[in-house]
């Protein structure tokens, strides 16, 4: 008998303030043909003054656990993925703990940018299979807004805020690719490229900093490494390119995602796309994609979903589950 951690539950929160790509025109030497083009993007949401990451995360989490008919008691393990955390301590996690009224089970941060949820849920995994934890909370959320330099147009049009949740459940199952639930995951990080994408700040540097990155760099180790993670996930999971139902790609840059779908010989129709409506939210993007997909009624039981992201570190990853 195997233990595989199925997903029993998805949701989202996105801040109620939309800003179009024209909004730049006005304060930036841009346009929103530029950002279309280049990356795909139409419009994020900002989160407000006073609304912070744990603010979006706690949402999401209510709607995960509504969609699972769950109760807060029912989570054994809570972890958040996110690099702008409210506070420098106590974690977000052990905060949306505390809004959600969870008084057991146990919180925790994973920071590993934008692969943070290829991070979390490749942790969720291990504690459920591990037999630590039954149920397990995995959130990505972010206010990236607070880490932008509005006056550098090659970063700032390019991120948003947000939040996704999903639960996980430990589920018998036969040991088969043919299981539902994270079949195998695939992780990787190269700290030699820490220029590449950085905040030019932190607590030990007593300030808070901006968002640095050389795109154009960036982009050109995305394309090769997200397929070449994909298909190591599929291989260790006795599985193809070709078995895909789905793939939910971290969010940057719709560039991005379809020269590793082209890579990966898949067809765009397979491929989960909210780059146009959040932008770049970091550790967010693939919870809110998945969740976006589910309430379009995109995934069936037993599809194969794979997710993969990369972000500052670098640090990269892939999952593969069936939904
Ligand atoms: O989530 C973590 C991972 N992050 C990513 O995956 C991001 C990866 N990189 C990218 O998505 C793309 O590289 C960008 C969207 C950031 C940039 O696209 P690009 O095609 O690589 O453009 P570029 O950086 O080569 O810039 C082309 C031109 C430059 O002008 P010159 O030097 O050719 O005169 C830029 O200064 O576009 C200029 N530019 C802009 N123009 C108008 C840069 N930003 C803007 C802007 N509006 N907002």
């Amino acid at each position: 008998m195997t233990i595989r951690a199925q997903v029993a539950g998805v949701g989202h929160y996105l801040p109620e303030r939309i800003v179009p790509n024209a909004e730049f025109e006005q304060t930036l030497d841009t346009s929103d043909e530029w950002i279309r083009t280049r990356s795909g993007i139409e419009r994020r949401h900002f989160a407000a003054e006073g609304q912070a990451t744990s603010d979006l995360a706690s949402r999401a989490a209510e709607a995960a656990l509504a969609d699972a008919g769950l109760q807060p008691s029912d989570i054994d393990a809570l972890i958040v993925a996110t690099s702008t955390p409210d506070l420098t301590f106590p974690s977000v996690a052990t905060m949306v703990q505390a809004k959600l009224g969870m008084q057991t089970g146990f919180a925790f941060d994973v920071q590993a940018v934008c692969a943070g949820f290829v991070y979390a849920l490749t942790n969720a995994n291990a504690l459920i299979t591990s037999g630590t934890a039954r149920r397990v909370m995995v959130i990505g959320a972010e206010t990236f807004s607070r880490i932008l330099d509005w006056q550098d147009r090659a970063t700032c049009v390019l991120f948003g805020d947000g939040a996704g949740a999903l639960i996980l459940e430990a589920q018998e199952a036969a040991g088969t690719p043919q299981d539902r639930g994270i079949l195998a995951v695939d992780l990787h990080s190269d700290g030699r490229y820490r220029d590449l994408l950085y905040v030019d700040g932190g607590v030990s540097t007593n300030s808070i900093g901006h968002l640095r990155m050389e795109g154009k760099e960036v982009f050109r180790h995305a394309v090769s490494k997200l397929a070449a993670t994909a298909e190591a996930a599929l291989e260790k999971a006795g599985l193809g390119a070709s078995d895909i139902d789905w793939v939910v790609p971290h969010q940057a840059n719709i560039r991005i995602i379809a020269g590793t779908a082209k890579k990966l010989g898949l067809p765009m129709e397979k491929v989960v796309v909210t780059v146009q409506d959040h932008g770049n939210t970091s550790a967010a993007s693939i919870p809110l994609a998945l969740s976006v997909a589910k309430s379009e009624g995109k995934f069936s039981p037993g599809d194969l979903v794979v997710t993969e992201a990369i972000g500052g570190g670098l640090a990269w990853g892939a999952v593969a589950l069936r939904w």
